[in-house]
């Protein structure tokens, strides 16, 4: 079934599964099992995770629950999704959405290819060495090197390309629905197995046991930037998938089940990782190599390590698509709507600049490590403004809107599907989205500029 919307030939997602996938495996990704990893080990562990899950379901579900309602309701892009429900100048966030889009993928792309170098690695078995200091040197060897990470950037943006420019229903949809729990199978079970490591109640105490003394300006704002980032929320990403769900589809009910299910896979990756960092003794500060210093060391103590790594690394380049073609479809369904161009020239040009960007980041560990912006590579640039800055200014906007702007009876209408099913938290909801939201996002960023402490 892939029937044409009457309004025109938008594609549809087909089922309810479609829809489920489709959403969560947008969220799960790279943000769960690298970034979440390496951010809760920068930012003192316990209490990054507690923020982390407090901005998720105070936060996130709201405003997931305002882009859904913006995308199904209009059936748009993001920028034609704010058009059509207001003559405002908001529509300007769309913009913001597209650009903070690109600059994801970008740097994304990079960590996608140091994955896939790791994939290829371990079905060559090149990645059995004997101890963690090896694996330090052998990736700081891979990534400050220039070609290598350069060309499988390049690599991942083509497969990405070629997914892209078959269509959203067909390509997504499929690959979503088998090969997401098939990766949640295998993280159970690599879970299991780092229960069993020497410094598992070490890494497990690190990990939810909050030191409150910890929670600084810092760590909120970065826990705030990853609950974005993992529900890939702020720029319009649920907004467009949204415009794509049948007009049945509860979207109460989806925000809460992609919430829970995306946290799930991050707090997985957590108990995975961590008592293996400190079975290992690697430090959880290690930053955005932290995984990739970690991952090889836990395959090299199981049994048949070649073949779990190398199953998990493919999964995970999958699900890493799952999330690439999700930014992607931002910016490509505003080219193709807003600017009419056919899909397949709105592709290249979104994987040409992407192409472009992401190489430019694959080289900030090598020859241009010594170019900062503000102190950063422009790796950590593009992920520090895109994630900390852009998604939570985007998501502000985006609940300010729905919760002030948009007409209570769309929002209602959206929320119980015309009325066909009950929808009890609405109030709750339109609370959160009119006061919690924004108030929380401003606090956060008031707080980390030093305004208020
Ligand atoms: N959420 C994805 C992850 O955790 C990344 C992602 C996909 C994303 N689409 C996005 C992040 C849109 C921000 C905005 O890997």
């Amino acid at each position: 079934m892939n029937k044409p919307d009457k309004q025109g030939q938008r594609a549809r997602f087909n089922t309810k599964i479609g829809v489920i996938a489709t959403t969560v495996g947008s969220a799960v990704g790279l943000g769960n099992i690298w970034r979440f990893p390496y951010e809760a080990g920068s930012n003192g562990g316990g209490a990054f995770m507690l923020c982390y899950i407090m901005f998720i379901f105070i936060i996130g579900v709201p405003v997931i629950c305002a882009e859904f309602i913006m995308g199904r309701g209009t059936r748009s892009n993001i920028l034609g999704a704010y058009r059509k429900l207001s003559r405002g100048k908001w529509y300007i966030a769309g913009f913001m959405g597209i650009a903070a889009s690109v600059a994801i993928l970008s740097f994304y792309s990079v960590v996608a290819g140091w994955i896939c170098e790791y994939f290829v690695q371990s079905v060559r078995g090149e990645l059995m060495l004997a101890s963690s200091s090896e694996y330090h040197e052998a990736f700081d060897q891979f990534s400050t090197g220039n070609w290598r990470p350069v060309v499988w950037t390049l690599i991942f943006l083509s497969l990405n390309f070629l997914i892209l420019v078959r269509g959203v229903t067909k390509g997504i949809e499929r690959m979503s629905n088998i090969l997401m729990p098939l990766l949640f199978i295998l993280l159970m079970i690599f879970c299991v197995n780092s229960l069993t490591l020497s410094g598992a109640s070490e890494g497990l105490a690190f990990l939810f046991n909050p030191d409150f003394s910890k929670i600084t300006p810092r760590v909120l704002l970065s826990a705030m930037g990853q609950a974005f980032f993992s529900l890939s929320l702020g720029l319009g990403c649920m907004t467009t998938y949204a415009s794509y769900f049948g007009n049945k589809t509860r979207l109460g009910r989806t925000a809460i089940t992609t919430a829970s299910l995306d946290t799930l896979v991050a707090v997985l990756a957590g108990v995975i990782i961590f008592p293996a960092v400190f079975s290992f003794g690697i430090s959880p500060q290690a930053g955005p190599t932290l995984v990739f210093e970690v991952l090889p060391a836990i395959f090299n103590s199981l049994p048949g390590g070649v073949v779990w790594s190398s199953l998990f690394f493919f999964l995970l380049i999958l699900a890493s698509l799952t999330s690439t073609i999700s930014m992607s479809e931002i910016s490509i369904a505003f080219m193709t709507e807003e600017l009419k161009m056919k899909r397949r020239t709105a592709t290249i040009v979104n994987t040409l600049i992407a192409m472009a960007l992401g190489s430019l980041c694959a080289l900030s560990f090598g020859a241009l490590s010594g170019f900062t912006i503000f102190g950063m590579t422009i790796f950590n640039f593009f992920d520090y403004l895109a994630s900390n800055i852009l998604l939570p200014i985007g998501g502000m906007i985006a609940s300010v809107f729905v919760g002030w702007v948009v007409d209570r009876r769309f929002i209602r209408n959206q929320l119980t599907a015309n009325g066909s099913i009950k929808f009890r938290a609405y109030s709750l909801i339109l609370f959160c989205l009119r006061y919690v939201a924004p108030a929380g996002i401003a606090l956060v960023f008031l707080n980390s500029i030093g305004i208020i402490s």
